[in-house]
């Protein structure tokens, strides 16, 4: 991506068609037949000034305002005529603090290998903690800017960006200081997630307790301290950390003052209801739910983020049942997940996709779940998500003439600008 204009005062024109993802009178994330309300304004204009958006309409009247008219020469124009313009996408659920693909797990499972036997045979995340623990930290910064640099050329402009390939108190404190680092001069949004319950190391095997108290006496509350984190993710599966301990490692995190996201019922099922009372922002995965959680879940407000590239990459037949938990009134978002083991995808239109071919969602719906419940998923629906006024200005345009394209077209990147906090970049 190139920068385009960094000017403050940025004027969309003529975009044949603006999903703002409007919704009057919503106060909470969308659910049911509301995740297929889009907003769509045609022929629309939209004017950004200092990173913000100030005003959205037809092109029509915001030709014709005396503001615009006066100013006109100092705002830089966009004309996306005959392209769609969206809400960056906010893609809340990624891995991107790692050095080199798996690319020993991806043939051993093309072979036939399942991905929990190639974790036990020391293969999986395992096998991603020595780069890790090697790499100084400027060069795992250079792998997470690579990441979101790619991510906002598919239109994404936030990104939730989990540590946990070095768990050692060092080395995930470093993988977080790159995360930062990066968050520091990217013009899009990172919000930091520390994962440091990960995988329980291979020092740590059969002493897996003594790993969630270092987890939780150390780790959390040095990223804490240097605000670091404002996550706490854990993987609760029967192969890493059980419930108990993720009730833990939860209770460690907000007595930290840090919130709460959890991988849950990827492999096996995980009861969620003795962690709900923690008010987690997101359960990630669900691969495996019962009826009685997703009934429970649906009284609350913490999304399910669903992350389809994972069951795609690991060759599943089943994929999460996004239809019975959208009908039942679960909030859903949708994420790349991306990572070296289960989903090396860095574009959110690739999950849109799968979320409309695999799980049955609309489009509009996939939409919905991948910009303002993705924001809701990060606890940042206040500014992300939608194209409203005062909300960041934060945008996608696609060189398509109807969003349902952008699900559509798989495997091509049809995104032709992203503007991220106002800044504009163009692929090159
Ligand atoms: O979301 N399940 C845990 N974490 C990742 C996989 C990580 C890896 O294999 O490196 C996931 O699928
Ligand atoms: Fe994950």
């Amino acid at each position: 991506m190139q920068p385009a204009r960094q000017s403050p005062l940025l004027l969309l024109v003529n975009v044949r068609q603006l999903l703002t993802l409007h919704f009057p009178g919503q106060s909470g994330p969308r659910r049911g037949p509301d995740l297929e309300e889009l907003g769509i304004v045609n022929d629309a204009a939209v004017l950004c000034v200092g990173g913000k958006i100030v005003s959205v309409g037809t092109t029509k009247d915001a030709l014709r305002d005396p503001w615009i008219q006066k100013n006109r020469r100092r705002i830089a124009e966009i004309d996306c005529s005959g392209k769609v313009a969206l809400p960056g996408f906010v893609d809340s659920h990624t891995h991107p603090v790692f050095t080199t693909p798996r690319l020993i797990d991806f043939e051993k499972r093309i072979a036939g290998a399942s991905y929990e036997e190639i974790a036990t045979a020391g293969g999986g995340i395992r096998s991603s903690l020595e780069g890790v623990r090697n790499a100084e930290r400027a060069e795992l910064a250079r792998h997470v800017l690579n990441a979101v640099q790619g991510m906002a050329a598919h239109g994404t402009t936030t990104v939730e960006a989990k540590s946990g390939y070095g768990l050692t108190l060092e080395s995930e404190l470093k993988s977080l200081q790159a995360i930062r680092g990066v968050a520091s001069k990217w013009p899009g949004t990172i919000v930091p997630t520390l994962l440091g319950a990960h995988t329980v190391p291979k020092q740590f095997t059969g002493r897996s307790q003594k790993y969630v108290e270092l987890v939780c006496r150390e780790m959390i509350p040095r990223a804490a301290r240097e605000k670091l984190a404002q996550f706490v993710d854990v993987f609760c599966e029967k192969a890493a950390f059980s419930l108990e301990q993720t009730g833990q490692i939860f209770a460690a995190a907000a007595k930290n003052g840090l919130a709460l996201r959890a991988h849950v019922g990827q492999l096996s099922e995980t009861a969620l209801e003795p962690l709900l009372h923690f008010k987690p922002a997101s359960f990630d995965h669900l691969d495996h739910v019962s009826d009685h959680d997703i009934s429970l879940l649906a009284k609350g407000d913490t999304i399910a983020t669903l992350v389809p590239g994972a069951n795609y990459f690991l060759g599943m037949r089943e994929y999460p049942n996004a239809r019975g938990l959208i009908d039942a009134g679960v909030p859903v978002a949708l994420a790349t997940d991306f990572n070296p083991g289960t989903s090396p995808t860095l574009s959110m239109a690739m999950a849109m996709s799968l979320g409309c071919t695999q799980m049955r969602m609309s489009p509009a719906e996939a939409i919905a779940a991948a910009t303002i419940n993705g924001a809701w998923a990060l606890r940042l629906a206040a500014r992300k998500g939608s194209i409203e006024a005062g909300k960041d200005a934060d945008l996608a345009v696609f060189n398509v003439a109807d969003y349902r394209e952008i699900p559509y077209w798989f495997g091509v990147n049809r995104c032709v600008m992203t503007i991220m906090n106002g800044v504009a970049l163009s692929p090159c």
